[in-house]
């Protein structure tokens, strides 16, 4: 599947280092070219030696690579290399070098291709949860998200620290795939394009300790973020909480209330070409929220009365806010009169067109891998579909507004 793509490998100083030579192997038996570059820490875990056996070709780890080098002429290296090169994989990307390549830092091999190359970078970061979660690291692979390169986001599992937690690089088949999405212009319908999509529940807070939710997964909205992402779309995803792993390329936004999501909407929305409401908003909050937990021997009686407000309709204000070129979807949750209501939400939403599902039908429940759903268009038009998995329903949607054609 990579026959004739050329691949060009940075390596940076983590022990996940390790995986590279096997990776360099699958990239070769699939067809493709491989040259690597490395930082000098990198070379603390894996011998170059190793590598060049694999790669068939010379690998640069200095600046300044000694003159010897046959293939890369020594002072123009990184503009040859940046040339070449089809793709760039930076595996393992450690904290420190997203940091560098965030801030334009061109101090080693690896750093001055991130600058150099002209072609789509895909940066593989791995490192110990607590250097993930960091917010320096979090802020500067946000920027580097927005300035294009594809985050390939590290798996949770043990780590070489023994604790177990989010950091670890994907294995070679995870690798390898995002890295032919990547390449595969095919399907890249979306390129260019900024999706907003929502996805999960809102927590509505009654106390410090206790809320009002339900029972969305979240499965529906990243099923989309994933899909189109994967066409090439820069997407940003706002989700309630839920224990779904972030999509690969995909901006994860977390909000926990209807009002959070409100605000990150509408922050979001203007800059968006396309908007996918799929989150199941809460339509009510607690009027009150206690500042304290409250107290069983608080309530004299056996009854507690929580007095429940109206949220904000996010889809209506986004369908009022709506430009020219914006394409709009909502969902549609409905166990009775299905059509009929819909088709209300539809109008009073000003939506391109609505997904209608039925969480009483046999493969539509909320937290399944599969719906049942009819898209209801703006022109009247209908589409019944059987159960489908839910990757499938994204793509049907995607499809859709694929069509649309607006821009
Ligand atoms: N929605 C929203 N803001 C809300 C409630 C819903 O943006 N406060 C969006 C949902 O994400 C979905 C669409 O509106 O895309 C329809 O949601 P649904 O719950 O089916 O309908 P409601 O408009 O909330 O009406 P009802 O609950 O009475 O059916």
């Amino acid at each position: 599947m990579l026959r004739g793509k050329k691949i060009l490998i940075g390596i940076t100083g983590g022990i996940a280092a390790y995986k590279i030579p096997p990776l360099v192997r699958e990239f070769k038996k699939q067809g493709a070219a491989v040259k690597v570059v490395m930082t000098k820490a990198a070379t603390e875990f894996i011998n170059p030696n190793t590598l060049a056996a694999l790669s068939e070709n010379e690998i640069v780890t200095d600046t300044f690579p000694d003159a010897s080098l046959s293939v890369i002429k020594s002072e123009t290296w990184h503009i040859h290399l940046g040339t070449w090169a089809d793709i760039m994989l930076i595996a393992p990307a450690t904290a420190n070098t997203i940091a560098k390549i965030a801030y334009g830092i061109a101090d080693n091999p690896v750093t001055i291709m991130a600058l150099s190359v002209r072609c789509p970078v895909a940066i593989s970061p791995a490192m110990d949860t607590y250097m993930w979660e960091n917010p320096a690291t979090q802020e500067n692979l946000s920027k580097l998200r927005q300035r294009g390169y594809r985050i390939i986001n590290p798996e949770v599992g043990e780590l070489a620290s023994g604790l177990t937690g989010k950091g670890r690089l994907p294995e070679i088949k995870k690798l390898t795939t995002s890295i032919q999405k990547i390449l595969d212009k095919a399907h890249q319908d979306f390129s260019g394009k900024k999706i907003l999509v929502t996805a999960g529940p809102t927590y509505e807070p009654i106390d410090p300790v206790r809320y009002i939710g339900n029972r969305s997964s979240g499965k529906m909205g990243f099923a989309i973020a994933r899909c189109a992402a994967e066409r090439g779309a820069k997407v940003t995803l706002i989700s309630g909480p839920s224990n779904l792993e972030t999509p690969n390329f995909v901006e994860r936004i977390e909000i926990e209330t209807a009002e959070e999501m409100y605000n990150q909407c509408i922050k979001h929305s203007s800059k968006s070409d396309v908007v996918i409401m799929a989150a199941a908003v809460a339509d009510f909050k607690p009027e009150i929220t206690a500042n304290r937990k409250i107290k069983k021997e608080d309530i004299v009686s056996n009854n507690l009365t929580l007095k429940l407000t109206k949220t904000k309709d996010i889809l209506e204000t986004l369908g009022k806010k709506k430009k020219k070129h914006q394409v709009l979807v909502g969902f549609a949750l409905e166990t009775d009169n299905e059509i009929e209501n819909a088709v209300k939400k539809l109008n009073r939403k000003n939506l391109d067109f609505i997904v209608m599902n039925n969480p009483l039908k046999n493969g539509a429940g909320i937290g399944s891998h599969t719906n049942v759903v009819s898209f209801l268009h703006k022109n009247g038009t209908k589409e019944i579909f059987n159960k489908m998995l839910k990757d499938d329903v994204a793509n049907q949607i995607l499809n859709r507004i694929s069509k649309l054609n607006r821009s």
